[in-house]
């Protein structure tokens, strides 16, 4: 029996952490409005928000931000681009806005959600940039349903970047970095430019390093990093 939209769309990772904290919960009673990506969200709000950043800002997605140090490294770095980033834990969401208001970021809307529910909502080649680091590897074969790349993730991923938008992917863990890597592989929209092993051994220049990163390296788990670009 095919499986009913719901279904296929299924979130199965976690929503609520620990009990949230009388601080935890005045950044999102405070701070989440105004960093928000409205559930109504359309090309225009999306042009104006954009353009509120300048007229050359770039609008890069990160998918599953975790604790949100990596978007928040990126969105420090390029004050000038418009950042969405969607994450269902509403605990990562939180520690998101601690960084937000750590560092005064104003370029990230953040869709505290399921990722699937905002992709028809972003215009065609509108993204230049996708991150997906460290993504739940769901290693066991039959779990390889949930994992969040896929081909059909991958031709929405390629309908809404650019050409030569890059698809930048992260894992220390074996059976995610073979999945992650033979997925976008075969996805005829995407190509894989590392020259040499440095490429993807080496954490690319640019890419915030995170706390949960150096404690991978210090237990022995060695990340990869893939950088795709749209054909
Ligand atoms: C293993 S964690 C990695 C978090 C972070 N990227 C990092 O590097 O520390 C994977 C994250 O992806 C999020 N995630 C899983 N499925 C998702 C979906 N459909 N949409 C958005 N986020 C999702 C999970 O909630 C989780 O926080």
């Amino acid at each position: 029996m095919a499986a009913s939209a719901t279904e296929k769309t299924r979130f199965y990772g976690r929503r609520k952490g620990r009990p949230l904290s009388q601080n935890m919960q005045r950044l999102l009673d405070e701070v989440l409005p105004d960093n928000l990506l409205p559930e109504d969200m359309d090309e225009s709000w999306l042009s104006k928000r954009r353009a509120q950043q300048g007229k050359d800002s770039e609008l890069i997605l990160e998918i599953g931000f975790g604790g949100g140090e990596h978007l928040a490294g990126l969105a420090a770095m390029h004050r000038d681009n418009l950042f969405i980033g969607a994450e269902p834990f509403i605990n990562g969401v939180v520690s998101l806005l601690r960084h937000i208001e750590a560092q005064k970021l104003k370029n990230i809307c953040i869709w505290p959600d399921d990722v699937r529910l905002i992709l028809d909502k972003l215009p065609a080649h509108s993204l230049s940039a996708v991150y997906v680091m460290f993504p739940d590897p769901w290693p066991k074969a039959r779990h390889a349903g949930r994992r969040i790349l896929n081909q059909g993730m991958l031709d929405r991923l390629a309908d809404l970047l650019q050409p030569k938008g890059q698809l930048r992917m992260a894992s220390d863990h074996p059976v995610a970095k073979s999945w992650l890597l033979a997925e976008a592989m075969r996805h005829p929209d995407f190509e894989w430019r590392a020259r040499s092993a440095a490429d993807w051994r080496e954490r690319p220049s640019g890419w915030p390093q995170t706390r949960y990163m150096r404690k991978g390296v210090i237990e022995g788990r060695l990340p990869s990093w893939f950088e795709f670009q749209r054909r």
